[in-house]
């Protein structure tokens, strides 16, 4: 089995094999503090969509005991072989499939799931956030990384968007037929069906109904795009599940 990554013309970013975009190699500030909070946790974490690994490495080398899920199995069998020898004990790779993946309940001291739930439904985003919930220990953290209407990719989208979140649409950023919305570039996975794009708001509000305190909620820029980014490429949240529940 080989470990070597699939190539890419994009600097960065790392095509996966079930046109579902690409894996980011540099960590944005939510998935460092994910694995920062993943190396002093006392049970397994878990990180949802995790691809390659490029987060699921990192808090390995912190020490972490990770779960590292994603619907491609050979994801993680590139992850499995990427990951050094002696951390090998410490990662459980699982195919599963949101939003109808099951863990045990409380199972993970913190969630990250990054660039993965824009490919859902707002149906399905509740059903995985509601879920999320259950898994994390008391105090556990949620990250949550998603793609925004801002990204130069589909920014066409932005007066609909912006139409609709002001009208008050509950996901305003919904491309129904992504394929003929996506500007595309030579070697470009091919697109998925539809995409959820999301913004700081709608995060915190469904981590909020979920039962989530959210402690943060913010656009952020796309590192690979340097001064060219527009610094709402991205959006994050981190929530936390309070102690008493
Ligand atoms: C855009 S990549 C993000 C990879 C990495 N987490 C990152 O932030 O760079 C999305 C990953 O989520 C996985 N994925 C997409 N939809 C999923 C779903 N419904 N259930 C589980 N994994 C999913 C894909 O297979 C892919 O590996």
């Amino acid at each position: 089995m080989s470990s070597a990554l699939p190539a890419t013309n994009l600097p960065g970013a790392i095509p996966t094999l079930n046109s579902r975009g690409f894996m980011l190699e540099a960590l944005d500030e939510y998935a460092t503090e994910f694995a920062a909070v993943a190396g002093q946790a006392h049970h397994e974490v878990l990180d949802m969509g995790c691809a390659y690994g490029v987060a699921t490495l990192a808090a390995l080398d912190k020490g972490a005991k990770v779960c590292a899920c994603d619907m491609e199995p050979a994801h993680l069998n590139i992850l499995t072989e990427r990951a050094k020898p002696e951390h090998k004990a410490a990662l459980r790779t699982v195919v599963g499939l949101l939003p109808d993946v099951e863990f045990s309940a409380q199972s993970f001291d913190a969630i990250l799931a990054s660039r993965v739930i824009h490919f859902l439904t707002g149906d399905d985003i509740r059903i995985t956030l509601r879920k999320m919930f259950n898994w994390l220990t008391p105090g556990g953290k949620l990250f949550l990384v998603v793609d925004t209407p801002y990204m130069p990719g589909w920014n066409s989208i932005v007066p609909s968007y912006e139409t609709k979140k002001a009208a008050g649409e509950p996901w305003p950023g919904f491309i129904p037929d992504f394929a003929s919305v996506r500007r595309t570039s030579a070697g470009d996975p091919p697109a998925p069906e539809f995409l959820n794009t999301l913004d700081p708001d709608i995060l915190a509000r469904e981590c909020k109904a979920a039962g989530f305190d959210v402690q943060r909620a913010s656009f952020f820029g796309l590192q690979r795009l340097g001064k060219d980014s527009n610094g709402r490429e991205h959006a994050g949240c981190m929530a936390v599940k309070p102690i008493s529940v």
